[in-house]
């Protein structure tokens, strides 16, 4: 049956990851895959979530199915997390998915669902796994213009640009902060901007949110988000728990809408649910369990804040550090590490100093040149700055 099956294309990232692992060199840097670590190189379980865990174990008396959606109250407390506690909820719909790629794929299959023909807008670049997720969907997949590689700052002239020649027919899919790969960030003006092209073009605003709280805040992080959701008709949003939940493994995410009245919305949440049912049925509970229990609790809720803060506050010593280190080195300015968010930035390092920095020096970044600065420990930056400065002499 199978004997004329070619292997699938890797995945850039997760092929990335497993190369790492099999590399034995003991100075080896994973930079790669979007993980964050601490100074000491580890990837600790929150303190809140390991409490939330103990106390859900002592008092879970059955496995039976939890419901379609997911758990309500994590859909609740999700809904609020990312739209802000003020939000008038009527024509929101949120289900729990496996993941962010889970919400991303759900809302990919009810956009060919409803237009076949829709083209589904990407930033140049954007998170690799954004258009194979699209594209298996069927849906057609272009790019607007986002990163200028010059100032490694948006491009927003360019973008709006592209964007004011948009219709009805096409989807713009926007990183709600932490731009993953560049680290370059929409200002609140541009928002505002998209915002209005969205109203006065009619295209569907479709938000990433995989990084809220790595950026300056939770709720800094959100302003953009919050600002277009509050105006537009419609629109759909994917979200993750594994960074700012360190839930990485559990697969926690939602999926978020919103049509034009409550009716719509009700149909748009029943399609996503059939969708499910054709693929997973519903989504592993623990994961959302945890992040219930800890946005419902006060006292967990503080933890995880304090303990989120602290490692945004970590990466922005390390951006710091790492822009110091090269400044000395190299004779250009660096000052954008230290105004990109979040964990990834990039540097303007081309794929054959990536390929050598890899080869050579046991270093690992994605090819595009993106590098996560969350893997990168206080001891490790003086390596990776002789190193990049070695290899971009050769
Ligand atoms: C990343 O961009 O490295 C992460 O989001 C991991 C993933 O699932 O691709």
């Amino acid at each position: 049956f199978f004997e004329s099956l070619s292997s699938a294309p890797h995945d850039p990232i997760m092929a990335l990851s497993s190369l790492c692992l099999q590399d034995t060199r003991s100075q080896k840097l994973d930079l790669g895959i979007g993980v964050y670590r601490n100074a000491l190189g580890q990837t600790p379980v929150f303190d809140a979530v390991k409490a939330a865990e103990q106390s859900l174990v002592a008092a879970q008396d059955s496995k039976a199915y939890v419901g379609m959606q997911g758990h309500l109250g994590f859909n609740r407390a999700m809904t609020s997390l990312i739209l802000g506690e003020q939000w008038e909820t009527s024509r929101v719909r949120t289900l729990q998915t496996p993941g962010a790629s889970g919400a991303l794929r759900l809302l990919a299959d009810l956009i060919a669902r409803t237009n076949a023909d829709a083209t589904i807008w990407l930033s140049d670049p954007s998170y690799t796994n954004h258009e194979p997720i699209f594209r298996a969907a069927g849906l057609d997949v272009r790019y607007y213009p986002y990163f200028d590689a010059a100032t490694k700052q948006v491009n927003s002239d360019a973008m709006i640009a592209q964007l004011s020649q948009l219709g009805t027919n096409d989807v713009v899919v926007l990183h709600g902060c932490c731009h993953n790969p560049t680290g370059a960030d929409m200002s609140l003006e541009l928002w505002q901007q998209v915002t209005e092209l969205s109203l006065k073009t009619g295209f569907l605003p479709f938000i990433d949110m995989a990084y809220q709280g790595f950026g300056r805040s939770l709720e800094e992080d959100a302003q953009g988000t919050r600002y277009l959701t509050t105006r537009v008709p419609s629109f759909l949003l994917a979200s993750s728990c594994s960074k700012n939940f360190g839930l990485y493994r559990e697969r926690v995410g939602v999926a978020m809408m919103a049509g034009h009245s409550e009716k719509a919305s009700d149909s748009m949440l029943s399609q996503l649910l059939s969708l499910a049912r054709n693929s997973y049925t519903m989504p592993p509970d623990h994961g959302a369990a945890i992040v219930a229990a800890i946005l419902s609790y006060e006292s967990l809720k503080a933890s995880w804040q304090a303990e989120l803060s602290h490692m945004t506050q970590h990466i922005q010593n390390t951006r710091k550090q790492l822009r110091q280190a090269l400044e000395h080195r190299f004779n250009r300015d660096y000052s954008f590490i230290e105004q990109h968010q979040g964990m990834f930035s990039m540097l303007g390092i081309d794929t054959d100093s990536v390929h050598r920095l890899r080869t050579q020096k046991a270093i690992y970044l994605l090819d595009n040149g993106r590098l996560n600065l969350a893997g990168l420990a206080p001891s490790q930056i003086e390596y990776f700055a002789d190193s990049l400065f070695a290899v971009e002499r050769m």
